[in-house]
């Protein structure tokens, strides 16, 4: 039995990883080149599996850095930061030895090494006495850095979080101390692209035109179509070009969901995929998140809920306070429209996008707008 070449991970090789070469180039070469890269996407569209793809590459080719991958999605606070940095920190290191030489470097504290009950990882913990402690050990975590015997590229996965943080200017704070860093290479990974957007090119922000660029969009379709032909018919089944397309049109070419879409196809196919079997998996697929999409209904008020249907029906909608889309869904008006919108983008529920035509708007989740589409 072959595993299923469709993975739910962000990442797991190169071999099951659909493109993203020129991404994969270009980050490089700001790496090599002395530059701080900014990684933004929507949500589920594959930053983080990116990343873990250049650190592949950084290895095959043998190029002298040493990668550290952390996701700050859960902390609230510097301490939080500093325990999710100096933990990535750790897991790299591995050996005691070098462990050991890591705390030494963090001045006036004793951290306590642990181990994840779940996953068995080591795990730092802290007791500072004052805030001024915090940042003296943030300064000995990038100090440690910039004294580290290889060049480090570091990625900080959802980079925004940072401005939740209550009561720090983190922004203010991490810019000082890593301006310095000649020996670190930072990837900031994030989806919130207004958030991200202005942290650095907002002229009054610290983190203003101190990087370069990379916008990652879906992947071109006849590309996605090549490989999912491909890892089908490796394994022995056979899919016709009609099927591809439709999967990808079904799934809008947005990553997770066609890969969570083809795994559950490749699961129920014999030697052959035909319609039926497509049609089986969406059904699959909708049954197991039916009780998801019943609990954010509950969650949302009444006029969010419809605004979200209506813009599942339209698909993709630019003129949200244009009079016939209003009276097509019997929304009562143009504010009303805009302050439901509004939410559910907080919501993360609505995808706002924005380029040279305007502003228009989708539903985030590809599988709640192709349920709410069916009208259940
Ligand atoms: N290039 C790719 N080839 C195959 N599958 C991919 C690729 N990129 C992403 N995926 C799939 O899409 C899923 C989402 O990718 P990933 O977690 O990297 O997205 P993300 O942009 O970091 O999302 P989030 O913002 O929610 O953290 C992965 O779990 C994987 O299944
Ligand atoms: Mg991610």
């Amino acid at each position: 039995m072959l595993d299923n070449p469709f993975i739910l991970e962000p990442f797991k090789s190169k071999e099951f990883f659909c493109d993203r070469e020129q991404e994969t180039e270009e980050i490089i070469r700001n790496i090599v080149n002395g530059r701080n890269t900014t990684l933004i996407s929507p949500r589920r569209l594959g930053k983080t599996g990116l990343i873990f793809r250049i650190f592949e590459e950084i290895k095959n080719r043998n190029l002298p850095y040493e990668t550290i991958y952390a996701d700050i999605s859960d902390t609230l606070s510097v301490e939080d930061f500093i325990r999710v940095l100096s933990n990535a920190v750790v897991a790299k290191l591995k050996n005691h030895q070098r462990i050991t030489a890591f705390f030494r470097a963090l001045r006036g504290i004793r951290p306590l090494l642990g181990l994840d009950p779940i996953t068995g990882a080591p795990q730092v913990s802290f007791t500072f006495a004052d805030d001024n402690q915090k940042l003296s050990t943030l300064n000995d975590v990038m100090g440690y850095m910039e004294a580290y015997p290889q060049k480090i590229v570091f990625a900080i996965d959802e980079f925004q979080q940072i401005r939740e943080y209550d009561g720090v200017d983190m922004e203010a704070v991490l810019r000082k101390h890593i301006q310095h860093l000649h020996n670190v290479r930072f990837i900031y990974c994030g989806s919130k692209k207004h958030t991200m957007t202005d942290m650095f090119t907002n002229a009054k922000k610290p983190f203003y035109e101190s990087t370069s660029f990379c916008y990652l969009t879906k992947l071109p379709v006849p590309v996605y179509a090549a490989f999912i032909r491909e890892k089908f018919e490796s394994a022995g089944k056979s899919i016709d070009s009609e099927s591809i397309e439709f999967i990808l049109q079904w799934t809008k070419v947005h990553t997770y969901y066609t890969q969570r879409l083809c795994n559950e196809v490749f699961a129920v196919t014999g030697n052959k995929v035909d319609r039926d079997d497509i049609n089986k998996s969406i059904q699959t697929i909708l049954d197991s998140e039916r009780e998801r999409f019943r609990e954010i209904r509950r969650l949302i008020t009444k006029a969010q809920w419809k605004m979200l249907c209506a813009i599942s029906a339209e698909d993709n909608v630019r003129q949200i306070t244009s009079s016939t889309f209003l009276s097509k869904y019997g929304i009562s008006s143009g504010p009303t429209a805009l302050r439901n919108i509004k939410a559910l983008i907080d919501k993360e529920l609505v995808l706002s996008n924005s380029d040279e035509d305007g502003t228009s708007y989708s539903v985030y989740n590809v599988f709640l707008s192709r349920y709410l589409a069916m009208g259940e």
